[in-house]
């Protein structure tokens, strides 16, 4: 693997379904009383510039169960909020860590930070893209019995961070991956477009949500407006009408199929309360995934 995690396509599809065997069997020794540790005395520094709750809490209890340890820096306590820059910050962490995550804006932020860093970055989100989500929500599709390489995914909504990282999935694995989004709220054509240098995925835009949910084995949705769009709250929520997985759009979809959503959700919006509740949602299992399938990374990553 290489040496950082910024984004989906970092793995070739034999290391994804190798993080994802071993998310799998960190998982399958969540019970044991005396598991291996192999991160003994290996320090994870986790820098968040956006909030969170479960990539922090996640990363900090995988390090702990890894036998390591995890230290929280926010820019209010640190020099990052009074300006000192990431790629510094990375240098100098590098030195007394084993490996850095971070969560923040510009993707290219952390591609700095790992040209700068002697140890491995962990992309906790930007906002270009969530690539540990995906890990998670690959392991919880998995374990629910679809094919990741030939399942069908309805996204539906915003072509975010989230929708970005799926479609590196989607080409990776070569799944098919149907995103329905208003007129002006793709995924990045950048990104798509390298995707497609992988190559095997069918990814399509419609516009229609019905389009993307029939027949889909997993239909999954995010919020309107992610971290740092809030200023653009008013038109998202205008544009976003009728974009939204209720039960009549889950009806479109396989008998069988599978909800996932990366949380935090806004039910009523992106999502109905029924959904995100009901005998078909995977949301939560999907949640307790970010678990092992960081696990999985710490332990690939980190030198032992
Ligand atoms: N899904 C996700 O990344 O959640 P947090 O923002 O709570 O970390
Ligand atoms: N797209 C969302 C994901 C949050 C986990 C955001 O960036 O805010």
């Amino acid at each position: 693997m290489k040496k950082d995690f910024l984004r989906i396509l970092d793995l070739t599809d034999k290391e994804l379904v190798r993080l994802l065997d071993l998310a799998d069997a960190w998982k399958r020794r969540g019970g044991d009383r005396r598991p291996p540790t192999p991160l003994k005395g290996k320090t994870l520094a986790m820098v968040f510039q956006k909030a969170s709750t479960r990539t922090r809490v996640s990363f900090e209890v995988g390090m702990t169960r890894l036998g390591g340890h995890a230290l929280f820096l926010s820019p209010q306590d640190t020099q990052i909020g009074r300006g000192e820059p990431l790629k510094d910050t990375a240098r100098v962490l590098g030195r007394y860590t084993d490996a850095i995550m971070v969560r923040t804006f510009g993707h290219s932020l952390v591609e700095e930070m790992a040209l700068h860093s002697r140890v491995p970055i962990i992309n906790g989100l930007t906002d270009d893209h969530h690539p540990c989500q995906i890990l998670a929500d690959l392991q919880t599709a998995r374990e629910r019995g679809k094919s990741l390489r030939k399942m069908k995914v309805g996204f539906i909504g915003d072509g975010n961070n989230v929708a970005n990282s799926w479609v590196e999935a989607a080409h990776l694995l070569g799944f098919s991956l149907h995103v329905a989004c208003p007129k002006g709220f793709e995924p990045s054509p950048e990104i798509m477009a390298e995707a497609e240098t992988v190559g095997r995925g069918e990814v399509r835009i419609v516009r229609d949500p019905a389009d993307a949910a029939a027949g889909a084995d997993l239909l999954y949705t995010d919020v309107w407006t992610s971290m740092g769009q809030e200023t653009e709250n008013k038109r998202r929520m205008k544009a976003f009408k009728g974009y939204c997985v209720d039960s009549a759009l889950l009806s479109a979809a396989k008998k069988n199929a599978i909800v996932m959503h990366c949380l935090p959700a806004h039910r009523g919006e992106e999502i109905t309360d029924d959904v995100i509740e009901g005998p078909q949602s995977a949301v939560f299992e999907e949640a307790e995934n970010r678990l092992y399938a960081q696990m999985a990374v710490l332990d690939t990553l980190i030198p032992h």
